[in-house]
């Protein structure tokens, strides 16, 4: 079996003796501990060297090789390119959008720099997998360093139109780099199929099954829903019941009926929207007042860039005005956190919920919505309300599923969700539960690791 390379834009090193948080970070640890090798990207930190070289840390048994970004990088290739360009218009935002051609080259060079300080730790015998849209050229940047190796891509968040990837200058070129890896991989039909499209209109690629063949490249498409560790959250919800902080959860609620969202205060994740909906069902349904609480957790995220910023003082503002509105001495309705709990802590509040209220615009998969599902006692669970245009929504037919353009829409849901009945909830659960269960992470690595070693042998 060959090494495994993992690249992804952020890494996190695992404290010693102590497992890795993040989901996505335990699968992607697992299949370093199957494959034997190592996970290289950035460290978080920014130094003030004009070339910021890897240092190498060791931790049950895989290579992280992690390195700053000097203010340039961060600026131009991570805030800029990356988040002020990349993910708006994968995130169908084009408002959004704010385009400076010095990020774009930053952005390329960065890739470069990636590429070669990389390629000095490779022995020519590995597999590489690429993570993200932070690093869509590497594979390119690799070649470019004469490596041979089979490379995989995975994007984990939605691929947009074709028209909507022609608004970034230079989008042919980008869309061409993709050509360089002999595997890529998305979250859900729709992503491939937009960018077949795109890749066949605006580069003139030709399409046989999941192939596209551009010049003398051939890149394998494919799907590959990225899942959660069912068992290991299923054991954290059911040991949070234990925990003080989450019985003096439940006694706090005094009766009421618990909605409860966790996310990263980002725009794509409609929490604008959210707060909207939940002002509507105070106004429309007024008998939930004094008997529903809302409970949104948003993590602070990208602050430095002002879309974000505002983000966070709007959603300020209407938790204060819902609850300026509408509390009394003794309920307050909206419970706004602007922190990052570890997963643990959320299960605990998921298991707490009766609704789980997932509506991001537009998302990849979203996580938070297995997540829920997991954390549910299936003898009495919570009702799910989510977004037909998360990544998500494809495989939780068990889901209410809204437009989460539409805050009365997504009130009406969160009443459907809030009287139903117990048989019900127990029904979509169970459906919800198999389909998590059935595209777990460990699938969604191995299948995508299976058919990188197929494409190239094929
Ligand atoms: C999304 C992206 C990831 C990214 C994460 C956190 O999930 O798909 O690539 O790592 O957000 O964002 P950050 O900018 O903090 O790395």
């Amino acid at each position: 079996m060959k090494d495994l390379v993992v690249v992804s834009n952020r890494v996190s090193i695992p404290e010693a003796g102590r497992s890795q948080a993040g989901g996505l970070a335990m699968a992607l640890n697992s299949a370093l501990a199957r494959h034997g090798g190592m996970w290289f990207g950035w460290n978080g930190e920014i130094c003030h060297d004009t070339s910021p070289q890897p240092t190498q840390t060791r931790r049950n048994g895989i290579t992280y090789a992690t390195l700053p970004l000097n203010a340039e990088q961060h600026n131009d290739y991570y805030l800029g390119f990356s988040n002020e360009v990349l993910w708006p218009i994968f995130h169908f935002n084009l408002g959004a959008m704010k385009f400076h051609r010095h990020h774009a080259q930053v952005y390329y060079a960065t890739n470069q720099h990636f590429a070669e300080q990389l390629s000095k730790l490779l022995t020519g015998d590995e597999l590489i997998w690429v993570h993200d849209y932070h690093l869509i050229p590497l594979g390119e940047a690799l070649r470019r360093q004469g490596s041979h190796a089979p490379m995989g891509f995975f994007l984990h968040i939605p691929f947009p139109s074709a028209e909507l990837l022609r608004c970034i200058p230079g989008h042919r070129d980008l869309l061409a780099s993709f050509f360089a890896y002999d595997l890529l991989g998305f979250q859900t039909p729709q992503d491939l199929e937009t960018f077949c499209h795109a890749a066949i209109r605006i580069l003139g690629a030709k399409r046989s099954d999941n192939v596209l063949r551009y010049g003398d490249q051939r890149l394998k498409l494919g799907i590959y829903p990225v899942g959660i560790d069912v068992d290991t959250l299923q054991r954290e919800a059911q040991h949070s019941e234990t925990k003080q902080a989450v019985r003096q959860l439940r006694t706090s609620l005094g009766g009421c009926a618990l909605i409860a969202g966790a996310d990263r205060l980002d725009y794509s994740k409609g929490l604008g929207e959210r707060m909207l909906a939940f002002e509507h069902l105070l106004d429309d349904y007024p008998h939930y007042r004094r008997h529903v609480l809302y409970t949104q957790v948003a993590s602070p995220s990208r602050s430095a860039i002002t879309e974000y910023d505002d983000l966070r003082q709007q959603l300020e503002s209407q938790a204060g005005h819902i609850n300026g509105l509408h509390s009394d001495l003794d309920w307050v309705p909206v419970h706004y956190i602007n922190k990052t709990y570890p997963r643990t802590a959320l299960m605990g509040l998921f298991r707490a919920a009766q609704v789980g209220l997932v509506t991001p615009l537009r998302d990849g998969m979203n996580l938070v919505c297995k997540e829920f599902v997991a954390a549910q006692d299936s003898r009495d669970p919570g009702a799910l309300v989510l977004s037909e245009l998360a990544g998500a929504a494809h495989e939780l037919e068990g889901a209410l599923l809204v437009n989460p353009y539409d805050p009365h829409a997504i009130a009406e849901a969160l009443d459907q969700a809030l009287q139903m009945p117990h048989e019900e909830r127990c029904r979509r659960h169970a459906s919800m539960l198999a389909s998590v269960r059935c595209n777990d992470l460990t699938r969604w690595w191995q299948r995508f690791l299976d058919d990188l070693g197929y494409a190239v042998s094929s």
